[in-house]
């Protein structure tokens, strides 16, 4: 009995000893982790990230996100590519992907003038169709789409980029045919189609004043009609000088001030120098030497300034995280970004959050380090 006593004690001793060597690895905290009591933090995910076949960015997103959208999956050329046929099948892997790893879904998007189906605003000889054909159009498109996925995503990006930044209204062939009413329209049918899920407008140059004048109307006005709208969608593309960040802040305000929240939702910064062109998305610029600058990597110089300038926006974004929802960067690594080939086909920027390596940018590392004292700090108080 004494000797079982002893070899007991001796191997409890050596089993606390073990554990007392062990160093007590605490899983260092994601984006998610500092920032989920203050918004969202998400990403964009193209169709291999959904297929899974991108391990090392589902790594970063399950450490780091709690939000997910679909790049380009969910839209309408994508997903209705002929008027008796939808395609579901990368939208549903994304679903999939969102449900298996515990993640907060946006639908992204269901009426744009871009990436729109070539049916769906004609007719069989390429001619407007008539707004009643039009409508039931959007409505059977919206209908299906998102009857599909009630219940599993919590909004979607209803209409996008349908104001010009002089706050006109883009002269899409939905806005000609239908004049303003295809935004309530549009608001209207998704929420017939899901009374629960929520509904936002989205667009890019939010910071421009005479857009910001119009898509506050606009809110007002879907309001007053009694139509759902959640949140305005500021995308958030944004330079190494541009937009004016008391611009930025001043739209934020004045978007919150309609009572609805204000999502960041396409966020990256190309760190690239910025190409004069047109404000309409779609143009690019003929590639030239001098406009891809950095072919191999970013000089320190210019690192800094963009990791301070990215750091600046997400303080903005803390400090009115009172009416922010949620931050979503368009693209998980740099070499996902779509500025690689925007405004100029073949460039190579670093405008997302990790880079080619799947490294998180310093800006990144400093805001968790930051938060996570801050957080200590008031833990101890
Ligand atoms: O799906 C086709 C594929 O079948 C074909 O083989 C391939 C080669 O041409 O093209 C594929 O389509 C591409 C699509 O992305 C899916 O990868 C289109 O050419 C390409 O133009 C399209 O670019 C997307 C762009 O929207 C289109 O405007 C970008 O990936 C996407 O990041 C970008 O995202 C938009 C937001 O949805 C709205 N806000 C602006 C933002 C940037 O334009």
């Amino acid at each position: 009995m004494k000797t079982k006593l002893v070899f007991t004690t001796l191997l409890a001793g050596a089993l606390l000893g073990a554990c007392a060597t062990q160093p007590v690895t605490k899983e260092e905290p994601g984006l998610k982790d500092v920032l989920g009591d203050k918004f969202l933090i998400g990403t964009a995910l193209n169709v291999w990230q959904v297929a899974g076949q991108d391990t090392a960015a589902t790594a970063i997103v399950k450490k780091h996100f709690n939000a997910i959208v679909a790049e380009n999956c969910m839209k309408c050329a994508e997903i209705h590519p002929t008027e008796d046929t939808y395609d579901f099948k990368d939208a549903d892997a994304f679903v999939k992907f969102g449900e298996e790893n515990g993640l907060t879904m946006t639908g992204h998007c269901l009426i744009w003038h871009s990436q729109l189906a070539p049916w769906f605003c004609v007719d069989e000889k390429g001619k407007n169709v008539s707004p009643e054909v039009l409508k039931q159009r959007m409505k059977d498109h919206i209908y299906t789409v998102v009857k599909r996925y009630k219940g599993k995503l919590k909004g979607w990006d209803v209409v996008n980029e349908a104001i010009m930044e002089d706050g006109s209204y883009r002269k899409s062939k939905f806005y000609q045919i239908l004049g303003e009413e295809f935004i309530p329209l549009a608001f209207q049918y998704a929420h017939e189609a899901d009374p629960d899920v929520e509904l936002y407008y989205n667009d890019y140059n939010m910071h421009e004043a005479g857009k910001r004048e119009t898509v506050v109307k606009l809110v007002k006005d879907l309001k007053a009609r009694g139509l759902r709208i959640d949140a305005v969608g500021m995308q958030g593309h944004v330079g190494m000088d541009y937009p004016d960040m008391d611009e930025f802040e001043k739209s934020m305000v004045a978007y919150g001030n309609e009572g609805v929240k204000v999502m960041i939702t396409e966020w990256d910064m190309s760190a690239l120098p910025t190409v004069k062109r047109s404000a309409n998305i779609a143009d690019t610029v003929a590639f030239r030497k001098a406009l891809n600058p950095y072919p191999d990597a970013l000089p320190d110089s210019v690192s800094q300034v963009w990791n301070q300038r990215m750091g600046a926006f997400m303080d903005l974004f803390l400090k009115h995280a009172d009416i922010m929802d949620r931050v979503t960067a368009w693209g998980v690594t740099d070499g996902d970004s779509w500025k690689n080939g925007f405004p100029v086909r073949g460039r190579k920027d670093y405008p997302l959050l990790f880079d080619r390596e799947y490294q998180p940018k310093p800006f990144v590392t400093e805001l968790i380090e930051r938060l996570e004292k801050e957080k200590a700090e008031n833990a101890a108080e």
